[in-house]
């Protein structure tokens, strides 16, 4: 196989395939309102206005916030909030509608530049939040339903639904809804493929949260992925530790968010920088993505291999072979021990593979480990090792081999331990290649205690 020459054409490869099976789904993006005024804005709405055109179902919900609070203020009215809530008096709900209405026209405004057509709609129904703890909230309302059969028409004509921070009663009443609310429920009642959360700054970073060791980050340690139970123990652990710092409690509000969109049955919420070049599509056609996600469905996983899989695994097992670190193998010779294989799907996308082999007299071989370069420490070699050990365990085996002239150090911190050639199965013995010279490490499967177990993740 030739070398690959262009290292993007991985990227492009990655961004087809997601492409071709985004087509047609719904995604919601709720947009913190301090982004309009970066320099990024521009970027943002031009990359969403990429995917209305490419055939994606947009939904925008603008965040406004901070604007509705800057226009109180010049018209003199106070912000007064319970429990985190704007408490919208009778003074203020006009207010709060003009700045909402003239956010969402912006964003009109930045698809037009790009020649995608939006509507400002009143998609949403209302109805008062009440009285809680005794306190009035007045125009403060909460979602009752989105209008998804308008929406829906809208979206099949290739037009953006833009959802302001505003609500209608059936009697026509206007209460001022949290944006977050209108979000969820939209994403839950289209039922959207992604909510993405486009927030101001870079957040869910390693230095900002305690998190639990089996957590998942990149080499800058953004935290790249997280099911709803990791989630949750992250807001556990970082209850009550004393340290109410702004921006901590902004990365366990997004998380919360995250999580209620996740409860209400979105499968993938995104966390990304609005500010960020390109973070929506770096997000949404890469596997390593720009930002944060939480995922509720099957997102990675080992399995075994199918035919259209060989190609994937040749692909990666190439480079390894080149630094002489694997024996080359064809197409055919995978395919004849097809059962013994599994590989390692992120999204769909092989990213690691390894074989278990039968050697007879209880004793069998792990073989063929490769794990792309582009995944590395991502305990994803590790994981299809002790998938493999496992699976020998289940087949009633004693003990597993390994050949190795370069991964020693690896496999002895997993608990492999090195052997003679004597302590082999005849005919592997028989087979062994003197050229190569390959050490040889083994894992007794029925020592109490050993490295491998203690480390599965
Ligand atoms: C070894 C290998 C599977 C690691 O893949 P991976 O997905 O990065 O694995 P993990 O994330 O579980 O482990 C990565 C850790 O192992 C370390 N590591 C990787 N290769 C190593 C080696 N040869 N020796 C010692 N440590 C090694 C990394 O530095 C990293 O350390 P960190 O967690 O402190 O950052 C991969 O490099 C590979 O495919 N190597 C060839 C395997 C091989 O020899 N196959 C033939 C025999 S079957």
């Amino acid at each position: 196989m030739k070398e690959v020459l262009c290292p993007r054409i991985n990227v492009i490869r990655e961004a087809f395939a997601y492409q071709s099976r985004f087509t047609g789904s719904t995604m919601i993006f709720k947009i913190d309102f301090p982004i309009i005024a970066s320099s990024g804005f521009s970027y943002l709405m031009k990359d969403i206005a990429l995917l209305v055109n490419g055939g994606i179902r947009v939904v925008i919900v603008p965040g406004c916030k901070e604007w509705i609070d800057a226009v109180l203020l010049e018209h003199s009215v106070l912000s007064e909030y319970s429990g985190g809530e704007r408490i919208t008096s009778e003074n203020a709900i006009p207010l709060v509608e003009m700045a909402a209405f003239n956010v969402a026209t912006r964003y009109m405004t930045a698809l037009s530049a790009s020649r995608v057509d939006a509507v400002v709609g009143n998609f949403t129904r209302a109805r008062g939040r009440g009285v809680i703890n005794g306190i009035d909230m007045m125009y403060t309302g909460t979602v009752d339903k989105i209008f998804t059969q308008a929406m829906r028409r809208i979206l099949d004509l290739g037009v953006v639904p833009i959802l302001p921070c505003i609500g209608w009663s059936s009697t026509g009443k206007s209460y001022n809804v949290p944006s977050d609310e209108i979000a969820i429920a939209a994403a839950s009642a289209l039922g959207a493929a992604k909510l993405f959360i486009v927030t101001g700054g870079d957040y869910l970073k390693k230095e900002q949260l305690a998190t639990p060791a089996h957590t998942r980050y990149t080499d800058e340690g953004r935290i790249l992925r997280l099911n709803p139970r990791e989630a949750e123990e992250i807001l556990f652990l970082n209850k009550n530790d004393g340290e109410t710092g702004k921006e901590k409690e902004k990365c366990l509000g997004m998380l919360r968010f995250a999580l209620s969109a996740s409860a209400s049955g979105v499968e993938r919420v995104h966390i990304i920088n609005g500010c960020e070049e390109g973070a929506v599509l770096n997000e949404l056609f890469t596997n390593l993505g720009s930002g944060t996600m939480l995922y509720a469905d099957e997102y990675e996983a080992i399995r075994g291999i199918h035919n259209s899989d060989i190609p994937d695994i040749l692909h990666i097992m190439e480079p390894l072979i080149r630094q002489d670190i694997l024996i080359r193998r064809s197409a055919e010779d995978v395919q004849k021990k097809k059962d013994d294989y599994v590989v390692y799907v992120v999204d769909g996308s092989v990213h690691a593979c390894g074989a278990l082999h039968d050697l007879g007299d209880g004793q069998a071989e792990l073989a063929a480990l490769a794990s792309d370069k582009a995944y590395s420490s991502m305990n994803i070699g590790r994981r299809i090792v002790h998938y493999l050990i496992e699976k020998a365990r289940n087949l009633g085996m004693k003990r597993v081999l390994v050949f190795t002239t370069k991964t020693q150090d690896w496999f002895e911190l997993l608990g492999f331990r090195e052997t003679s050639i004597d302590t082999l199965p005849r005919q592997r013995r028989e087979n062994y290649n003197y050229k190569r010279m390959s050490k040889i490490f083994a894992l007794e499967l029925n020592a109490p205690q050993n490295a491998a177990h203690g480390s599965t993740r």
